[in-house]
């Protein structure tokens, strides 16, 4: 995985496409984020930004920050329900979320997780759960993990009119076939075995991949080999763009620290210390005051 001097020492495209102004003539109805926006961003090499979203006020903010994508991720089983892994999801709850991030959202497409055993076990159950992210979710695109496997599944959820966004690398649903969280595709058979995996996706029909957990420079291969934008989760800085979860980001858990996550803010003391304050006001009886207070 990159370290801090090959990220700076490999600046990738100019400009980023701020608050959405770049890409006027292909966004869609309202400005939103389509996958043909995508598409133009990586031919004109802007990078794409990608967050994790689960309610409608990080929607807001995200979405008003200029975030490109909101992925309502599984990563919700982990962050927001508090499991150890991100199997337990169902499909009801990745609804439940999508319909919240979407109401908050105005600019960014939306993309709904299909959670795990949601499409592996039949192409005609991933069929159907993936039109249920778009009817009752309200996204604009599902995403999936796996390669070759998912390729039947993901050229039918195409011819139907549903975007996919390809997951390959670390692909967290496997993570007790992996042994593990460990990092995907070192060596030159697992490395080959990917950036095939990549192509046979884009043949299927995926308007773009998450790579995910793979050393920098087979990131930087697949990104080169595939038309489609490819979107990193520590992939290094060659990807066509970048995701994150926002929680990571914001640095909501002190004792989550992985190489590949930069935390932007600490935001795990900030809570923690207004809320002190809160508690202290409201036991001393400084809160509420009569500016807080009807007449
Ligand atoms: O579920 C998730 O949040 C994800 C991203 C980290 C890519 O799949």
């Amino acid at each position: 995985m990159a370290n801090g001097k090959e990220r700076a020492a490999a600046p990738k495209g100019g400009g980023g496409n701020g608050n959405g102004n770049g890409n006027g003539s292909v966004n869609g109805r309202n400005g939103q984020v389509t996958v043909r926006t995508m598409q133009r961003m990586k031919e004109r090499g802007e990078r794409i930004t990608m967050l994790t979203c689960y309610d409608a006020t990080f929607a807001k903010i995200l979405d008003g920050a200029g975030t490109d994508v909101l992925l309502v991720g599984d990563s919700l089983g982990m962050v927001v329900q508090g499991h150890d892994n991100t199997l337990p999801v169902t499909v009801d709850e990745m609804i439940y979320h999508c319909r919240a991030v979407v109401r908050g959202t105005k600019r960014a497409q939306v993309v709904g997780d299909l959670p795990f055993m949601s499409y592996q076990a039949t192409d005609d159950e991933g069929f159907r759960n993936a039109g249920r992210l778009l009817k009752e979710g309200g996204v604009q695109a599902v995403k999936l993990e796996g390669g070759e496997r998912t390729c039947p599944l993901v050229a039918r959820l195409v011819d139907a009119g549903i975007p996919v966004m390809g997951h390959i690398g670390l692909t967290p649903q496997s993570l007790h076939q992996f042994g593990g969280y460990r990092i995907q595709g070192r060596g030159e058979e697992a490395g080959e075995a990917l950036v095939g995996a990549a192509v046979a996706l884009e043949q299927a029909g995926v308007y773009s991949i998450v790579l995910e957990g793979i050393p920098w420079p087979l990131a930087q291969r697949v990104t080169q080999a595939v038309k489609v934008p490819t979107i990193g989760i520590g992939a290094g800085p060659h990807c066509d763009g970048q995701v994150l979860v926002v929680y990571d980001l914001l640095g909501m858990d002190p004792e989550f620290k992985p190489r590949f996550v930069k935390s932007y803010d600490n935001f795990h003391n900030r809570i923690t210390e207004a809320v002190g304050s809160y508690c202290d006001e409201v036991r001393t009886g400084a809160f509420p005051d009569l500016e807080h207070s009807f007449e």
